[in-house]
């Protein structure tokens, strides 16, 4: 079964190589911080309840994040496997998860923890652009469009997220390192954390991610 998370600190790549991950797993890509700007951005009550937190670069509080996730893999599409991208982020989230898989059979059955320096991350965040219509990442210095400002694949506008100015980014670091970070040690204990070096090219982080989960 493929039933995986993607582990990191706040710019480690999980976006990046989750997005490449799902296609060649055929399994949904499951991003609670996009569920949750989805949220925002329509205006729902999980939206205006989570914006304050995230504009903050706080943690949304547990409750209202675990509902949210229990709703989406009880969805078709995650019945045969899925990729968890930043969800668990407390050790109650892990906890949750665990108990829900279990009563429904299942289980996690890799976690990839993606390996960054505090300095690298800081300057992938407050370069990261994002395609407003497709999501697709950019990065203005490491991984930039063809042309300025413009989605290399659909050709929608690109923007730079609110809680990547530094002062922000600053704080999400600081909150994983509290709230988030302690988690590892939680799957550790599971014997399935497989670490990644995070910091090398994106095309070498992915074949390393390809080779550490094919199963
Ligand atoms: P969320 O959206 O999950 O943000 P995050 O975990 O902080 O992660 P990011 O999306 O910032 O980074 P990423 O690792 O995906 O990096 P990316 O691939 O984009 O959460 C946002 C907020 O929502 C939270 O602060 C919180 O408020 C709330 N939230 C979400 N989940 C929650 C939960 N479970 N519980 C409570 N609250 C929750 O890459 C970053 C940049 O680097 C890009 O520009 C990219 O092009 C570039 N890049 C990527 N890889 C490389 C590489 N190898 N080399 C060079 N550049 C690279």
């Amino acid at each position: 079964m493929k039933n995986f998370v993607l582990f990191g600190p706040p710019g480690a790549g999980k976006g990046t190589q989750a997005q490449k991950l799902a296609v060649e797993y055929q399994i949904p890509h499951i991003a609670t911080g996009d569920i949750l700007r989805a949220a925002v951005n329509d205006e729902t009550e999980l939206g205006k309840e989570a914006k304050s937190y995230m504009d903050r670069g706080e943690l949304v509080p547990d409750d209202l994040v675990i509902a949210m996730v229990v709703e989406r893999l009880e969805q078709p599409d995650a019945g045969a496997g899925f990729l968890l991208d930043g969800f668990p982020r407390t050790i109650h989230q892990a906890e949750s998860l665990d108990e829900k898989l279990r009563a429904a059979g299942k289980a996690i059955t890799g976690v990839i923890s993606l390996e960054v320096t505090d300095g690298e991350l800081i300057k992938r965040l407050t370069g990261r652009r994002i395609c407003r219509t497709c999501s697709t990442t950019f990065h203005d210095k490491f991984n930039p469009p063809a042309s300025d400002g413009v989605c290399d694949k659909c050709g929608g506008e690109l923007y730079q997220r609110e809680d990547d100015s530094e002062s922000v980014a600053h704080r999400r670091l600081e909150v994983y390192d509290k709230q988030t970070a302690p988690v590892l040690e939680f799957y550790g204990r599971k014997a399935i954390l497989r670490p990644v070096d995070g910091e090398q090219d994106i095309n070498k982080v992915a074949a390393d991610l390809m080779d550490l989960l094919k199963v």
